[in-house]
Parts: C-alpha cells; sequence; structure tokens
C-alpha cells in the first residue's frame, strides 16, 4: 500500500484529501495536533524534525502533501512579531523542512510532492503581504525543487485555490459568500489532488478558482 506523510488532514481541505486517497487505498499518515498520526505542533521544528526522522527509520514515503496553514489579513503594521513567525513556521518553513527530511525517500519510491498553496501566490493583494510571502514562496521552492530531483523522478506540484468553503475563515473578518458560484469545496481540491497523482507526465502548477467573487464581511 502506497504511503502519504500529510500535514493539514485534520480540517477542511486537507481533511477532504485524507478522505479521498483513504478511499483510493492509500495509507494516509497526518502530521498535526488534532487527529494526528504523528502529533506536532508545526512550529516546533525540532520536535518535528525527531518526530518525522523516527517515523522515516519504519517507513517510506510516496507522496508528501503539505496542506497545513493559516491565514492572517491585517494591515502589515499591527502583526506582532509572534504572529509573524507563527504564520512562517506553519505556512513555510514546515513545509521546506518536511521536504528535506522525506527527500531521500521520495527518491527511492519515485515520489511526489504535493504543496497547497494558495491564490494569493499568484497575485498580490492589499493586507496579505505577510500571508503571500509564505505561499508564493512555498510555491516558487517547490518549482525549484522540481528542477533539482526531476532527474531522479521526483515529482513536485503546487496547488493554488482560491477562496474555499472551510474553517479557514473562522477566525478572521471575512469569508466566502454563501453562493455557491462563488466559492470552491474542499472536496474539489481533494479531487485535483487525485487527478494530478494520477497524471503520466508531471503538474507543477494548479490554479483553481470559483466562477464567480464573492466575499461576506464577518
Ligand atoms: N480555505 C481557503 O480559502 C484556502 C484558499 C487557498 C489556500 N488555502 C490553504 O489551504 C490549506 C488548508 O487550509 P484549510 O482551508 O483547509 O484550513 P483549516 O480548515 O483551518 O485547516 C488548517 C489545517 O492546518 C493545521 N494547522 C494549523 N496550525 C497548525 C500547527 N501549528 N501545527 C500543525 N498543524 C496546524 C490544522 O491542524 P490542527 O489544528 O489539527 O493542528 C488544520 O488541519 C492552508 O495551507 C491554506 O493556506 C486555503
Amino acid at each position: 500500500m502506497k504511503k502519504i506523510l500529510m500535514t493539514g488532514g485534520s480540517s477542511g481541505i486537507g481533511k477532504a484529501i485524507k478522505d479521498i486517497l483513504t478511499c483510493k487505498d492509500y495509507q494516509v499518515f497526518n502530521i498535526g495536533r488534532k487527529e494526528a498520526d504523528i502529533t506536532c505542533d508545526l512550529r516546533d521544528t525540532e520536535a518535528l524534525e525527531t518526530k518525522v526522522k523516527e517515523w522515516l527509520k519504519t517507513h517510506e514515503v510516496d507522496v508528501l502533501i503539505n496542506c497545513a496553514g493559516i491565514g492572517l489579513f491585517d494591515p502589515h503594521e499591527t502583526l506582532s512579531i509572534a504572529k509573524i513567525k507563527n504564520l512562517i513556521d506553519i505556512n513555510l518553513t514546515a513545509p521546506i523542512v518536511l521536504s528535506s527530511l522525506c527527500l531521500r525517500s521520495l527518491q527511492k519510491t519515485q515520489g511526489h510532492i504535493i504543496n497547497i498553496t494558495s491564490i494569493e501566490a499568484t497575485r498580490h493583494a492589499k493586507y496579505s503581504a505577510l500571508y503571500t510571502a509564505t505561499k508564493s514562496g512555498l510555491r516558487d521552492f517547490g518549482h525549484c525543487l522540481f528542477e533539482e530531483v526531476r532527474k531522479s523522478g521526483v515529482k513536485v506540484t503546487s496547488i493554488n485555490p482560491d477562496m474555499t468553503q472551510t474553517p479557514f475563515f473562522d477566525e478572521l473578518h471575512f469569508k466566502p459568500s454563501d453562493d455557491e458560484a462563488t466559492h470552491l469545496l474542499p472536496q474539489t481540491i481533494a479531487k485535483s489532488v487525485w487527478d494530478v497523482l494520477q497524471i503520466q507526465g508531471v503538474v507543477t502548477d494548479l490554479t483553481i478558482r470559483p466562477q464567480k467573487v464573492g466575499i461576506a464581511k464577518r
């Protein structure tokens, strides 16, 4: 059975990915604080390294899916240093560290890294400087890494979703509008992960958007 190591599998997009891939006969291991096979707060890089290295002693990775992430969309001068560090640690440092830890195994399995970035990785919006820095950083990291590892058979994909109806917006002052044409469903992103895994060749970049624009204030 092929093995998936992922983050973010407890909620929203990651939970939908975990559900679909489990149904397709993958063995999915989630790293996170809740519903986790490897319990770890991604902000704790040392613990992440120790726990994943231990797991890798008895498992190979066929697919690494970096999905965990948080959002913060406020004027940049209002963000505390602690919040800035948290967001960078979760959205950017953890996926880069996990890629590094898993790369030898992925080379053995001719595996695949899938990074869930964001539409914000592809554009420049106000109040998104920090979030965009992490998501465009992760997207560019993936594109560079693919050039490095393609000769050893490893695939790297960036999936860049637009607004998707998940708990991501619970702490934010906006959310997708209720009109279903204005937002994506987590199952749609999960299905795209499955499609990307099936394709012969490599999808390096996939942007998914709803048909219409619509945001609701909280
Ligand atoms: N929803 C959208 O509109 C949208 C659009 C574009 C991109 N994205 C991206 O999609 C990804 C998934 O977001 P979502 O919408 O599914 O949000 P979500 O429902 O809020 O899920 C966030 C996930 O991140 C994990 N996480 C957060 N902080 C963590 C920490 N300190 N340590 C370990 N895990 C942590 C959570 O796991 P635990 O709480 O169990 O630890 C949870 O599984 C994120 O990277 C987000 O940036 C979302």
